[in-house]
């Protein structure tokens, strides 16, 4: 036997008790929000329609039926804010009940439900007023997630605060491609090489630069009060944050190491420094790297980004200094065609065995997303979905690269 064939049977198993799951959040799968500025921009024209998106809110229960199928046995949802608080300090105990539903709902089907408090979306009187750059912005952050968990918190011990501040900034406040759609003048225009940038509004200004800053200011504060007001209201909760790690790399040459370490540092480390002390665990979502010095050409998604699962395990490393359990929160690919996510999936999960080996805490895997969605900026024309949805009829399929995770979660091992 060739040692080609010894590796070929090579079994990579995963600690006992690894979650495998997916991930998805409220204003991108349950439809009918209304009362939040996304919804709004829509309105205006700056962002696509978002309207019944895959009425999740709805068939939550046969969509967990059809996760249950597919091995999953953790899932990550996200709770609206908006529904939740719709007007300034007041709750809304029907919408309560909902999420109580569908957490209940999970629960039936053994699947381990992690609540992400806030994905995005802001109610409208909360971003009409200034949002995050309100100077009393911590402290409102903080009341809605005490609430959630005061009401959440016996049904779901995971909690994440918030979904990804530096993508929220930085789209927001620099790029000016989300809501509010602030600019910095000349960066909108330097970054917009990025695919998935629109180009709509504008409303350039270098105060946003100050803007921007006092934004993540105000975000790690809100995390770090958050993480009280839950830990205060539900007993022996989990309470982490998700951040986007990019990772920056580069080829021999030692300004592009100091410009990969420089990037890295603003990127993953300036924000997670200021808030790791109030995380039991940190959430991380990997879809992006960036290669200084690198003429390699990449195979696209079909979101443009360069196929590059193997990032994945620097950017596990990357967080492995703050000592702290682990959860990729999110992972997945934009394939329409389906015909590179199962190959994508593996590599993935090959580099999380790795980052494992080498002292990683990892705790599970949840695969962006369960379904196709509301791709932010783009609408309904990305499908990272396991599951495909027609929008027409909301009829999912599942895709083939489904089984293959399935399969994977099965043996808790990658076989290759
Ligand atoms: C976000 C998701 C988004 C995904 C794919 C992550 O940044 O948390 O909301 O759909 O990336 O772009």
């Amino acid at each position: 036997m060739s040692v080609l064939d010894v590796r070929s049977h090579m079994e990579r198993k995963f600690p006992e008790g690894f979650y495998w799951g997916a991930a998805t959040s409220s204003f991108q799968t349950e439809g009918g929000i209304e009362n939040m500025d996304w919804a709004q921009a829509a309105r205006e024209g700056k962002v696509p329609p978002i309207g019944r998106a895959c009425d999740f809110y709805n068939r939550y229960e046969s969509d967990f039926d059809i996760a249950k199928k597919l091995g999953h046995n953790c899932h990550r949802i996200s709770i609206e804010w908006s529904r939740i608080e719709p007007e300034e300090g007041k709750f809304d105990e029907k919408e309560v009940e909902h999420y109580l539903k569908v957490l209940a709902a999970l629960r039936a089907r053994h699947i381990k439900p992690f609540i992400t408090i806030w994905h995005f979306t802001l109610p409208l009187w909360f971003s009409e007023s200034g949002g995050f750059e309100r100077k009393d912005s911590p402290e409102i952050f903080a009341r809605y997630c005490g609430f959630v968990a005061k009401k959440l918190g016996n049904d779901c011990r995971h909690f994440a605060t918030i979904n990804e501040p530096l993508p929220y900034t930085t789209n927001g406040w620099v790029r000016g491609s989300w809501p509010p759609f602030k600019e910095v003048p000349g960066l909108g225009w330097a970054l917009a090489h990025i695919p998935g940038h629109r180009e709509i509004q504008k409303r350039p200004s270098w105060v946003n630069v100050w803007r921007y800053f006092r934004v993540r200011k105000h975000l790690a504060r809100a995390h770090n009060l958050a993480y009280d007001a839950i830990k205060t209201n539900a007993f022996g909760a989990e309470v982490g944050i998700v951040h986007q790690v990019i990772l920056f790399h580069a080829d021999g040459n030692p300004f592009n190491k100091l410009l990969a370490w420089f990037m890295n540092w603003f990127w993953t480390h300036s924000f997670l420094m200021h808030i790791y002390r109030k995380c039991d665990s940190i959430g991380i979502n990997y879809y992006l790297h960036k290669k200084f010095g690198d003429t390699a050409v990449y195979k696209k998604t079909d979101m443009g980004w360069d196929v590059y699962p193997e990032g994945l395990c620097g950017a596990l490393l990357m967080v492995k200094r703050y000592g702290k359990p682990v959860w990729v929160a999110e992972a997945g690919v934009a394939d329409a065609d389906d015909d590179m996510r199962a190959d994508y999936i593996t590599r993935l999960i090959r580099c999380m065995h790795t980052a494992i080996q080498q002292g990683v805490d990892l705790r599970g895997y949840m695969y962006w997303s369960l379904f196709d969605n509301y791709e932010l900026a783009h609408g309904y024309s990305k499908r990272f979905g396991l599951v495909e949805v027609d929008y027409d009829t909301l009829e999912r399929r599942i895709r083939p690269s489904a089984y293959v995770f399935k399969e994977i979660i099965e043996r808790n091992a990658l076989v290759d």
